[in-house]
C-alpha cells in the first residue's frame, strides 16, 4: 500500500467530522478532565497533523504521545512537519504485535482516526488495542463504514480506460462495507475480547472541503491506485476521481465540495 502524505496534508483544517469527535465527544466522556498523568497512543497516525492539533491537546497531563503508522513515508512526513517535544513518531502495525510489545500494557489512552477500515483482520487490530492499554485505560476510534469513497473506488477500478492499470491491485475497500457491518457487529467483537463499550454510535457525516482543489488532491492520496496509474496520466485520473466523486456527492449551499460517509465512533474501556 502506498499513500501520499503530501497532498493528503493540504487540507487547511481538520475534517469536521473527526474534530468534533476529538473536542467535544471525547471530553463529554471524561477525557482530559482525571487530572491523571497519560501515556498516549495514536495508531495510524499518517502525516501528523491531526496528533499535534487534535490529539495532544486533549490531555493538559501529558507524559508522551507515542504516534505510529504503517508507512514510512508518512512517518518521515510527520517527523519534518509536525514535530513536537512530547511526540514521538515511529513506524509500527496495529495488526503486527512484534511491531507493538514494548508498549504492553503500558498505555492509558488511545487514539486512533480513520485507520481501522484499513486493517484486513480488525478483530486482531482491536485485541492488540486490549493488550496495549493499562486496566482502566481507554480507546477512542473512529472508523468508516458505508462510503461514497468506497463506491467510487469500485466504479473507477473497472472503467476501461484504467482497469488494466489496476489487475491484481488491492483496493483495499474495508469489509465493514462490503459486508455492511454495523454498530451491534463492533459492540459483540469488542465485548468478546473483554472490551467495557462506553460509546458505540453510526451516524451519516457530510464534510465540506475548503475548495476543488483540497478535495480532488486529498482523496488522490488515499486512493490506493494512484500509485499504479502511469506519471503522464496521473492528472487525468485525479480529475476523472474528482468528477466522479463529484457526482456522488455533490457541493454544500456555498458550492464547497462535499464527502458523505457513514462513521462508527467508539470508545471502549479495558475492564
Ligand atoms: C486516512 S489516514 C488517517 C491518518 C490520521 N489518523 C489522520 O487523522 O489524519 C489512515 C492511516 O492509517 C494508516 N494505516 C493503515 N493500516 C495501518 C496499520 N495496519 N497499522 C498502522 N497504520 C495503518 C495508513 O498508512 C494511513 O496513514
Amino acid at each position: 500500500m502506498n499513500l501520499d502524505p503530501e497532498n493528503y496534508s493540504i487540507l487547511t483544517k481538520p475534517i469536521d467530522s473527526v474534530k468534533a469527535f476529538l473536542t467535544e465527544t471525547l471530553p463529554q466522556l471524561g477525557w482530559g478532565k482525571s487530572g491523571a498523568e497519560e501515556v498516549v497512543l495514536d495508531i495510524g497516525c499518517g502525516p501528523g497533523g491531526n496528533t499535534v492539533k487534535l490529539v495532544l491537546p486533549l490531555f493538559p497531563q501529558l507524559k508522551k504521545v507515542f504516534a505510529f503508522d504503517l508507512l514510512p513515508n508518512m512517518i518521515e512526513f510527520a517527523k519534518t512537519n509536525n514535530s513536537h517535544p512530547k511526540v514521538e513518531y515511529s513506524v509500527g502495525n496495529i495488526e503486527e504485535w512484534s511491531t507493538l510489545e514494548k508498549w504492553k500494557g503500558q498505555i492509558t489512552k488511545i487514539v486512533s482516526v480513520h485507520c481501522f477500515q484499513w486493517l484486513k483482520d480488525k478483530k486482531n487490530g482491536f485485541y492488540n488495542v486490549h493488550q496495549l492499554l493499562k486496566p482502566g485505560g481507554e480507546a477512542a476510534i473512529c472508523l468508516v463504514t458505508d462510503s461514497s469513497f468506497y463506491k467510487i473506488i469500485l466504479k473507477v477500478k473497472n472503467k476501461p480506460k484504467w482497469k488494466d492499470f489496476f489487475q491484481g491491485v488491492d483496493d483495499y475497500v474495508s469489509d465493514g462495507y462490503l459486508y455492511k457491518h454495523d454498530c451491534l457487529h463492533y459492540k459483540k467483537m469488542l465485548e468478546e475480547i473483554g472490551f467495557h463499550v462506553r460509546l458505540c454510535t453510526e451516524e451519516r457525516k457530510l464534510d465540506p472541503f475548503s475548495s476543488d482543489n483540497e478535495y480532488r488532491n486529498f482523496f488522490a492520496s488515499i486512493c490506493v491506485f494512484m500509485s499504479y496509474v502511469p506519471d503522464d496520466l496521473k492528472e487525468e485520473f485525479k480529475d476523472d476521481l474528482f468528477e466522479e466523486m463529484m457526482k456522488e456527492n455533490g457541493r454544500n449551499g456555498d458550492g464547497l465540495p462535499l464527502h458523505w460517509a457513514n462513521i462508527i465512533e467508539l470508545v471502549i474501556k479495558k475492564k
